[in-house]
């Protein structure tokens, strides 16, 4: 791999968990510089306000000292060209997640050619872990403690149970 490639790792992050942040994690040592990026999904509708999830993020990642965190609206892959980035990393959990995967990775090399996707497999443990379970948890009243974080976690549960 060469010298100073810089990541991003973009996603909803709504909120971000284990299975998050030990993608990003192990990115932050393969890669010069990893940027987490809390980029719009047209199709979902979020919990958190950006603001929100960027913080959230960077309280979780701050003893990674090359990861910082960005929210972007516009197309992922103008943001990797706009910050010279040429890789995206992505995590990878069960087979449902490959065909959506797959689309995007095809579709930002077609609008940014300099960019590759990379897939990492996830931990075993977080295999069925994903946001929409630790919210739907959290509002039930549920223990979140082993899906996110001690640092997040009434930040979480403030917002869902409001
Ligand atoms: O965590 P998610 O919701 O699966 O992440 C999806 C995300 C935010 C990475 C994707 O929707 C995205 O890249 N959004 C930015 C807009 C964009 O570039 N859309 C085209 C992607 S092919």
């Amino acid at each position: 791999m060469k010298d100073k490639v810089i990541a991003i790792c973009p996603g909803s992050f709504d909120p971000v968990t284990y299975g998050h942040l030990d993608i990003i994690t192990r990115a932050s040592k393969m890669f010069y510089k990893v940027i987490v990026v809390v980029a719009g999904n047209v199709t979902k509708n979020c919990s958190f306000t950006p603001e929100e999830r960027v913080e959230m993020i960077e309280k979780c990642v701050s003893e990674l000292s090359n990861v910082s965190v960005e929210h972007y609206e516009g197309l992922l892959a103008d943001y990797a060209a706009s910050v010279g980035a040429t890789a995206i990393i992505k995590g990878l959990r069960a087979m449902s997640d490959f065909e959506y995967e797959f689309q995007m990775a095809l579709t930002n090399k077609k609008l940014n050619p300099n960019v590759e996707t990379l897939f990492l497999t996830t931990a075993a443990e977080n295999m069925y872990l994903s946001s929409s379970m630790v919210k739907q948890i959290a509002f039930m009243g549920g223990d979140i403690s082993s899906f996110v974080p001690e640092v997040i976690r009434q930040d979480i549960i403030n917002r869902i149970r409001k």
